[in-house]
């Protein structure tokens, strides 16, 4: 019955005898290494797998006589991270048999490395907003304050750093209610003109400050969709700032939505510097951004399109992109009907 239970783990086991002979293997075993299963009993455990830092590891478990366990990185068949643990299992006739468990971590690993990855950019991207709010407070107090020519310029660049820390707290903060899907409130029928028609509101100052021509094609105002209205509104209230920020003075910025084959989409096109392909398939990760300064300049964390896939992500739908550089974008949100 062991043996069955064994053979169907998911874990690697592999049962050594004291003279490194393997006299067990089970099928996770032999599909971690991709070798055959049958080829793994009677061998001796450096003929049969061929990683020095195994057979170390079982000789410091011989050795000290306690537990072993370590990380072995493995290059073949794919590339993984194995957690290794030896186990002096029983004693028989005077001689020690070992088991030796190895579990993938390599999933666990990549997730660690994500999240270190994303609190060392989360650090670095506040540290630009405080470090210039700190060279400006500093240049006032070293004398800048009483400097009528300048003064409230440097308390204006003070006010400014200070606004982008707090939406990109913002944005953190809606990133991590997205990924954890806490309170996120009720699905319920969404008037999709209704969001378009509040996003397009709130940035409507902005396309005018800008000089940019902003419409609306919505015919049909009486699409609904099942979702949060909140999310959807800051998803295309992203895309419409996006377009605007992208844009230069003079080009044309378009919402439309429409049902087609029963799907619903809400479509945002511009006529802005668009987007050379080789950035595309990396463009919904958090941070990611082409022009660092251009997106800093107005206000942008590269957290807005990792925020829109997460929306609709949760609504059961899809972002995609069509650009061309030098001829504009257009982002498309598709949600099922
Ligand atoms: N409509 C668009 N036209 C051109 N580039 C865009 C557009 N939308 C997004 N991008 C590019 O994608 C990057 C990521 O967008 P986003 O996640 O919203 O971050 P940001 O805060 O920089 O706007 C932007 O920095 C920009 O380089
Ligand atoms: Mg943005």
């Amino acid at each position: 019955m062991f043996e069955a239970v064994l053979f169907g783990l998911r874990d690697g086991v592999l049962v050594l005898n004291n003279s490194g002979e393997i006299i067990y293997a089970n099928q996770a075993m032999a599909d971690l290494f991709s070798v055959k299963l049958a080829e793994l009993t009677g061998k001796r455990l450096i003929e049969a797998i061929r990683l020095v830092e195994l057979t170390d590891l079982v000789e410091e478990a011989k050795t000290y006589r306690r537990p072993h366990e370590k990380e072995i990185k493995v290059f073949y068949p794919a590339e993984k991270t194995l957690l290794a643990s030896v186990n002096i299992v029983k004693q028989e006739a005077g001689e020690d048999i070992f088991a030796i468990v190895f579990r993938d971590i390599s999933e666990m690993k990549r997730l660690e490395n994500l999240r270190s990855e994303f609190v060392a950019n989360v650090s670095h991207e506040m540290k630009t907003p405080l470090t210039a709010i700190r060279n400006y407070a500093e240049t006032l107090l070293n004398g800048a304050l009483g400097d009528k020519d300048h003064n409230t310029e440097f308390v204006a660049k003070i006010e400014k750093h200070a606004e982008n820390l707090s939406i990109l707290i913002d944005d953190l903060l809606e990133i991590s209610q997205l990924e954890s899907k806490r309170g996120l409130g009720e699905f319920v029928p969404i008037n999709v003109w209704r969001v378009v028609d509040r996003a397009v509101e709130t940035l409507a100052g902005k396309a005018r400050k800008r000089k940019i021509d902003l419409a609306v094609n919505c015919d049909n105002k009486d699409l609904t969709v099942s979702g949060v209205e909140d999310h959807l509104y800051r998803a295309v209230l992203n895309l419409l700032d996006n377009a605007l920020n992208y844009t230069d003075p003079g080009g044309n910025v378009t919402v439309a939505c429409d049902r087609l084959d029963g799907e619903i989409r809400i479509a945002i096109a511009d006529t802005g510097i668009g987007i050379a392909k080789e950035h595309l398939p990396r463009l919904f990760e958090r941070f990611y951004r082409i022009d660092k300064a251009r997106s800093r300049d107005q206000g942008g964390t590269g957290l807005g399109l990792a925020i829109v896939k997460h929306v609709m992500n949760i609504h059961g739908g899809l972002v995609s992109v069509e650009s061309e550089e030098g001829k504009g974008s257009k982002f498309t949100l598709t949600f099922p009907a």
